[in-house]
């Protein structure tokens, strides 16, 4: 089947601005936008650039914007949209080349947050035991592939660098609410900050933008209420 792709290019070593191209390409149904992207790459145009690594869902690395709303290239099949798509790189961040972003202040966000267990007992030969209903609490937070497909569907990211955004959040909460960690009292103290939990407005954006279905509003309420109750 004939589809089109629009894709957004920008080098800015070359380009004054962002200008699209458009790419006949022979695609079916049931294949991926980034089969259509790979195929433009290796057959028409080898300097259209664009992040890619696992081609399954699980790096997190070709997430764009296609059609308006945020997608993982490799997990979203041709059918899903008409014989014309629109390509662009995620927005809120500095396009380096054509679909590749700067993504150094959504890295800097996720770190903020210490996104890594903190114990003061030192790892023994033994695991760190916990019971089914603890790893329930949090266990829905380790989907997140850091493809920032909630942060930059977010309106409130958009327009306030320093909001550490959904995905930053969602890392954070995934150690908040784990057992075996002791660092729950600080994460919580980020997430007071004019930086944290506060400026989501409840818009819902980051949880239709999710590609692993993560429930991202309902772990940002749910780290609000856990603010008022600790009252940290
Ligand atoms: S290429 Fe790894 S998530 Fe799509």
């Amino acid at each position: 089947m004939e589809y089109t792709f629009r894709i957004k290019r920008y080098d800015p070593d070359v380009d004054v601005k962002p200008h699209f191209e458009e790419y006949p390409i022979d695609l079916e149904p049931t294949d991926r936008v980034l089969d259509g992207l790979n195929e433009i790459k290796w057959q028409q145009d080898g300097t259209l650039t664009y992040r890619r690594s696992c081609a399954h869902g699980v790096c997190g690395s070709d997430a764009m914007r296609i059609n308006g709303r945020n997608y993982l290239a490799c997990k979203t099949l041709m059918k899903e949209f008409g014989k014309k798509i629109t390509i662009e790189p995620l927005i809120g961040f500095t396009v380096i080349k054509d679909l590749v972003v700067d993504m150094d202040q959504f890295f800097a966000g996720y770190k903020a947050v210490k996104p890594y267990l903190i114990a003061s007992e030192a790892p023994t030969s033994e695991e760190r035991r916990q019971t089914p209903e603890q790893l329930d609490r949090y266990e829905e937070a380790t989907k997140c592939i850091l493809c920032a497909s909630c942060t930059t569907a977010c309106p409130i990211s958009w327009t306030n660098e320093s909001f550490l955004g959904p995905a930053a959040i969602v890392n954070a909460a995934r150690f908040i609410y784990d057992s075996r960690d002791e660092g729950t009292l600080d994460r919580l103290r980020i997430m007071n900050t004019q930086s944290g939990v506060w400026r989501c407005r409840t818009v819902f954006n980051c949880t239709e933008a999710c590609p692993r279905d993560i429930k991202v509003t309902n772990i940002i309420e749910d780290v609000k209420r856990t603010l008022l109750l600790e009252q940290v």
